[in-house]
């Protein structure tokens, strides 16, 4: 995959989408907590500025890119501090407003995994095409399984229809993520045991580890899996599709803005976009 056009992609998709989740966190935000409103402008306006940057690259080079990834990671470094800050004061009940700490959380994993997509880039870490396949999978069906908790908890409890709606979704998106992680440990066993050691293992990692253990590897399961999860995903778009047209036109009752229907909108894309990489990449996988 090319170093530029892989970054251009993912800039300028998640740029769009940190500069309005700082937009989301200011509104839910205690109006007397003007140190965090503040930081939370400033963020809008930073990945406002950078997005405004990914977007005019003419004659992007190899160099030119490499710098700008790295600013943009500097960026994510603050962003994920000031969303680690929201949410910790959110779940030790010291924060009050309008944000859902698991929206906080969700918010903050879309950042940590744009860094590390960042990160791999610049320093060419590539991914087995199995590990990446189950990673993308279980990466997406959480976000989109947590889209569908959070549409059902911002519309008007009196849309029983949608809200029911939107639960059975999430129902469905939790089923193929707690198939996809029984998908990881058959067919990426490493990266189960790499679980179970601790987070920051400050010495060599012990010889048995890993042993008698295959490298992740594709099966044809694998690869019906992938479709699986394209097929339910195409679904949440259309869902939301739907949605944002009845927010649109004022014909539904809920306190989602458009704004946020718009960005839940267009991740789903995006996790469209992401798995029919990830299908390419497993069909010209010899099994
Ligand atoms: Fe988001
Ligand atoms: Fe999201």
């Amino acid at each position: 995959m090319s170093f530029i056009r892989e970054s251009l992609r993912q800039n300028r998709f998640w740029l769009r989408i940190m500069k309005e989740h700082a937009l989301f966190i200011r509104l839910g935000l205690p109006c007397d907590r003007v140190d965090l409103i503040n930081e939370a402008r400033d963020l809008e306006i930073l990945f406002g500025n950078l997005l405004e940057i990914a977007c005019q690259f003419t004659n992007p080079t190899s160099d030119s890119i490499r710098r700008f990834n790295s600013r943009v990671i500097d960026a994510l470094n603050r962003i994920i501090t000031f969303k680690t800050i929201v949410l910790n004061e959110l779940i030790t009940c010291q924060l009050g407003g309008a944000n859902y700490p698991l929206l906080i959380d969700h918010i903050r994993r879309e950042a940590i995994r744009f860094r590390t997509i960042l990160i791999r880039l610049q320093n060419n870490i590539v991914l087995l095409p199995a590990q990446n396949a189950l990673q993308e999978e279980i990466f997406w069906l959480r976000i989109m399984g947590d889209h569908a908790r959070f549409i059902a908890q911002l519309l008007d409890p009196s849309e029983r229809r949608l809200v029911s709606q939107s639960q059975d979704i999430a129902e469905e998106f939790e089923i193929l993520r707690l198939q996809a992680k029984d998908l990881e440990s058959m067919e990426a066993p490493r990266t189960f045991e790499n679980w179970l050691l601790p987070e920051n293992i400050n010495r060599p990692v012990p010889p048995d580890i890993g042993v008698g253990l295959p490298n992740a590897f594709v099966t044809p399961r694998l690869k019906r899996f992938n479709t699986e999860v394209i097929d339910a995903v195409r679904g949440i778009r259309d869902f939301k599709q739907t949605a944002l047209k009845l927010i649109e036109s004022c014909t539904v009752l809920s306190i989602i803005p458009p704004l946020l229907a718009d960005h839940v909108l267009r991740e789903a894309n995006m996790a469209l976009s992401d798995l029919t990489i990830v299908k390419k990449e497993l069909k010209e996988t010899p099994i």
